[in-house]
């Protein structure tokens, strides 16, 4: 680039005219396409550039000028959409047995006699990712990724695009409002055309047909996605101002007759024989399909009962995924690295000789820990068996014996961190063995802090392992809250950050925008967050739910430590919260460093109470309930799930807290206990009346 100084005024226009064209370009690539062409610095030396013509020659400053756009970057992507009913995912089963215990569970919940029977719909279950149509008045007005099942990712305009998504559904039965849920999926071939075009053009190959999918869907420029051959294929719904049908099988056909296709392998099937003559015979074609397909989803035919069977966790129990099986390979084992995680358990990882499973190139594969390496003998250097099924991480699954090499030593646990040398101990009937580092311990670190930024969790983008490994070696970030105070603290004792490898001036301010943008946090992510033994997503939920607020949380974490609290008591009345999660939770709250550590983090966030719970609407939403004595209307199972949904706690046994029993015949000691405490009792049916109330 040549001197400001020494370029003419015309030379200057035509300089600023490419500069706008060339950022431009970069951009594109960044933010649209997540792959940018340039490195950080270079895209600054440019800016600079840029910006010394313009401070020379102000009149010059073109109308697309790259910091007259700045403000209309769009700097995640897309906008967030709220999904009016959660996007839910599904339980798998791996066996002819699993079926049949999912069928049971379906009686056992519903109560149904042997001799009823229980139509299933069999689908394939197409490998893409789902998305939600909403249509308003027929028209279609909304579409959306399933982002994390809450909130999506809004990609309207790229839906648009599908051959397969209709701008308005035809039909008189076409409810005002309905939300439809399906797969978003790229054919094999268009795959494979896709692929030739991008390696032609000299840009990296999707790994599989997935990937292309969802990095089709997910372009800023919808005029890519309609390039790409997207399908989709209804089979499900969310918001629905009236349902057009009684079963999924008729939904199915509506769905189809509104100009939205379904897949036409799909069938209706009764009883598990012929579940299972479904599977083979889609599992038979899987080669030849048209599609990724990876399994068969089963789902309950009627409605009614898919509404009575609800969803636990994030999942339906009125569906299923039969997977199919796993695809094998055979490689060799060049080296076992041990990882250590957040919570000090040592992982061991083999490396392999890179090898095709599916479709997918493997180079690691878990060992999952020091027994499961000894029972199998695996040594470095031997020929191994690999599986890979879906998403899941890589196992190795046996080791060919007649092919060992001479010489190959046995594998040898180690007894100390890999990390920090302290030594790494097992506990009593426990499998894994673990770094008493603690805190101390640098990978247990580095392990909780990516855990803290990741998507699940405070969702900080721009902050991967690579970073939050380079950030703790530097010392500039050693626990959660120092993140808050990175910005603030940036230069003061050190080069600041854009002057660091790897960064530039537009990554780090994108950085420290994405870090501001979380010091709001809802309290189910932040005690996902807090990385505590056992406390999951689910397990977050539940206690967000349960407590509500941080500080009360914490009041009761702080009375529970004696255990013949009432705030134990209630603990582990929460239903889901046993005695191990109970204790992982008690230690993680009482142990100094963590209180400090916290205090810190509480001082630069805000951790919002949780809305009230699920159903707000329901009259009995937050209050605390007990069954007791037989139920005539419904299983025990299915009173309690139907309660939660609406955000009842339910409890096991009656005290001051309880809100209502709801007592059946045969009650006894829980409903004298009701009495002499004044609890109010209704009945069954009262019980019923009562929750249809907000609904
Ligand atoms: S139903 C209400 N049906 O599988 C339950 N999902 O593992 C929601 N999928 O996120 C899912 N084919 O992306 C359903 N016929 C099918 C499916 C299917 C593929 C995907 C979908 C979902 C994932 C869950």
């Amino acid at each position: 680039m040549r001197p400001v100084e020494t370029l003419s005024r015309a030379e200057a226009a035509a300089e600023l005219a490419r500069l706008a064209l060339e950022i431009a370009r970069h951009d594109i690539a960044y933010y649209r396409e997540a792959r940018p062409t340039i490195s950080d610095a270079d895209y600054d030396a440019l800016k600079q550039h840029n910006d010394a013509i313009e401070a020379r020659y102000p009149e010059l400053v073109r109308p697309d000028s790259p910091n007259r756009r700045v403000g209309a970057r769009p700097a995640e992507g897309f906008a967030e959409v709220q999904h009016a009913r959660p996007m839910l995912s599904l339980n798998n089963a791996f066996s002819a047995d699993e079926v049949a215990e999912f069928l049971e569970r379906v009686r056992r919940f519903l109560g149904l006699a042997g001799e009823v029977p229980v139509a299933v719909v069999a689908e394939p279950k197409l490998d893409g990712l789902s998305a939600s149509l909403r249509y308003v008045g027929g028209e279609f007005v909304q579409g959306a990724t399933r982002g994390d099942g809450e909130r999506g990712e809004d990609v309207t305009a790229n839906l648009r695009t599908l051959d397969d998504v209709p701008a308005r559904l035809r039909g008189d039965d076409v409810p005002d409002v309905i939300e439809v849920r399906g797969e978003v999926y790229m054919p094999r071939q268009a795959f494979l055309k896709l692929n030739a075009v991008q390696a032609a053009a000299g840009r990296a190959p999707y790994a599989n047909p997935r990937n292309a999918a969802a990095g089709s869907l997910r372009q800023l420029d919808a005029a890519i996605t309609a390039e790409r051959k997207l399908r989709f294929a209804a089979y499900a719904w969310g918001e629905a101002s009236r349902l057009p049908a009684a079963t999924q099988w008729d939904m199915l056909r509506r769905f189809q007759a509104w100009g939205l296709p379904r897949d036409e392998r799909s069938r209706r099937c009764v009883g598990l024989a012929e579940m299972l003559d479904c599977y083979h015979a889609i599992e038979a074609e899987r080669a030849w399909l048209p599609y990724d397909a990876d399994g068969v989803v089963y789902k309950v035919d009627r409605l009614d009962w898919q509404e009575r069977l609800g969803a636990q966790s994030r999942s339906p129990r009125w569906a299923v995924a039969h997977k199919f099986p796993a695809e094998l390979a055979e490689t060799r084992v060049l080296g076992i690295d041990v990882q250590v995680g957040r919570t000090g358990a040592l992982t061991p990882v083999a490396r392999l000789q890179p090898v095709t499973v599916g479709g997918v190139v493997v180079t690691n594969a878990t060992l999952h820990n020091e027994d499961y390496i000894a029972e199998k003998d695996i040594r470095v250097g031997d020929l191994v068996r690999v599986r890979r099924a879906g998403d899941v991480i890589p196992q190795v699954l046996e080791v060919l014996a007649e092919a060992r090499p001479q010489g190959v030593q046995r594998y040898a646990f180690p007894e100390r961190c890999p990390a920090c040398g302290s030594p790494a101990t097992r506990e009593a009937g426990e499998a894994v063995r673990r770094c008493t580092g603690g805190l101390g311990c640098p990978a247990q670190a580095v392990e909780r802090l990516r855990h803290f930024v990741s998507r699940e969790a405070f969702d900080i983008e721009g902050l991967g392992e690579k970073q939050v490994q380079a950030f703790y070696a530097a010392g500039l970030v050693r626990q959660p809250a120092d993140l808050f105070t990175l910005a603030a603290r940036d230069g003061r004792d050190g080069p600041r950050l854009a002057e660091r490898e790897g960064w530039g001036e537009t990554s780090v301010r994108n950085l420290f925008l994405a870090i501001e943008e979380r010091r709001r946090i809802s309290l189910e992510r932040f005690l996902n967050a807090l990385g505590i033994r056992h406390i999951g997503q689910a397990n977050a939920r539940l206690l967000a739910r349960g407590y509500r607020g941080l500080p009360a949380l914490r009041q009761a974490m702080d009375e529970a430590q004696d255990h013949d609290s009432e705030a134990y008591r209630e603990l582990l009345a929460m239903g889901g919260i046993g005695e191990k999660v109970a204790a992982a939770l008690l230690a993680f709250f009482a142990a100094p460093a963590n209180r400090e550590a916290l205090a810190a983090l509480l001082a630069e966030i805000t951790v919002e109470d949780a809305a009230p719970a699920a159903d707000a609407g329901s009259p009995v939403a937050g209050q605390t309930v007990v069954f007791t004595g037989k139920l005539e209307r419904m299983t025990r199972e299915e009173a309690k799930a139907r309660a939660e949904a609406l955000g009842v706690k339910v409890a096991g046994s009656v005290s001051r807290k309880t809100d209502l029993v709801v007592a059946g015949p045969g009650a006894g000691g829980k409903l004298k206990n009701a009495e002499a405490l004044g609890v109010k009792v209704i009945s069954e049916d009262d019980w019923l009346a009562l929750i249809r109330e907000g609904t």
